[in-house]
């Protein structure tokens, strides 16, 4: 079997228009959906990921603000550019790009983002939000993953997903949304003995570890669906997954390349609820 490619690139376009009309119809009644994103330091995957943040904004509509802050910022000034976005009624969203350099917090700085404007879903009322099944910002990686499921036109319910990887940002937040999604969940990791025997058993398999091309066609069951999370770059330069795709396209019923596979869903999951705070704060200033 000859996996179907999943598009990420091209569901997330079809999913932006649909924002773009929504921010049109805001602007028509006043409102300027705003996100404000601080970068810390230097990495240039960070700074290439933020530029596709920005660049998303526009394309729809939606008011952006960088703020490029040096390496060696402290802590307390982080945190403290943090409360003075908060004033800002044009800005309805937050969004510190992670990893921070090793002197700060994150922690620290993701509580300080009030979970209101807290578009990356990160505060931990959010996650606890997401945990007790409750209306949240959902995290934005996770909820593109589950946007790529439902694209294939797979129902959810009673499905095995199998996820590989127990982040904060992708793997147990995942885990929850399928959980409520009516999914049978089971979830693996670094210290998972025989990882293969468990990946097997999914119907839809989730990859997110960071480890380049790990997972194999012997880690696949035929007809499997795969979502592979992990963006990695190889000492030639060239861009991976956690999975080897080409093997693993010879069995999965679906699969997602890298790049453009999940990649583009994350963002468009921020310009989401960047759209459903600004909604949200509208709602609560009119009362
Ligand atoms: N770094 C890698 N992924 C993310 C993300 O989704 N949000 C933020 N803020 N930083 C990241």
């Amino acid at each position: 079997m000859t996996a179907t490619i999943i598009d990420g690139k091209a569901v997330a376009r079809s999913l932006r228009e649909k924002i773009a009309e929504e921010v049109k119809t805001l602007k028509q009644n006043g409102i300027v959906p705003g996100l404000a994103v601080v970068l810390v330091g230097q990495d240039p995957a960070s700074h290439s990921y933020v530029k596709g943040k920005i660049k998303a904004c526009e394309e729809v509509g939606i008011h952006s603000e960088v703020l490029y802050l040096a390496e060696e910022t402290s802590q307390a000034e982080l945190l403290q550019t943090i409360e003075q976005l908060n004033k800002k009624t044009n800005i309805h969203g937050i969004l510190v790009q992670l990893p921070l350099p090793p002197h700060i917090s994150e922690e620290a700085v993701l509580e300080v983002i009030p979970a209101e404007k807290d578009v990356d879903g990160f505060h931990p009322l959010n996650v606890g939000n997401l945990a007790i099944g409750r209306d949240t910002y959902l995290p934005c990686t996770p909820h593109g993953i589950v946007e790529l499921i439902k694209w294939t036109g797979t129902d959810l319910n009673g499905k095995h997903v199998v996820v590989v990887g127990r982040s904060n940002i992708v793997g147990k937040p995942v885990s929850l949304l399928l959980l409520q999604e009516n999914a049978t969940v089971t979830m693996c990791h670094s210290r998972t003995r025989d990882l293969p025997a468990l990946t097997r058993q999914a119907d839809i398999l989730v990859v997110a570890v960071g480890k380049p091309q790990l997972i194999g066609k012997e880690h696949v069951s035929p007809g499997a669906i795969v979502i592979d999370v992990g963006v990695n770059r190889l000492e030639s330069g060239k861009l991976v997954g956690d999975v080897r795709f080409d093997e693993v396209a010879e069995v999965a019923s679906y699969i997602t390349p890298v790049p453009g596979g999940v990649g583009p869903m994350t963002i468009t999951m921020l310009l989401a609820n960047t759209v459903k705070a600004a909604k949200a704060q509208a709602a609560a200033a009119s009362k």
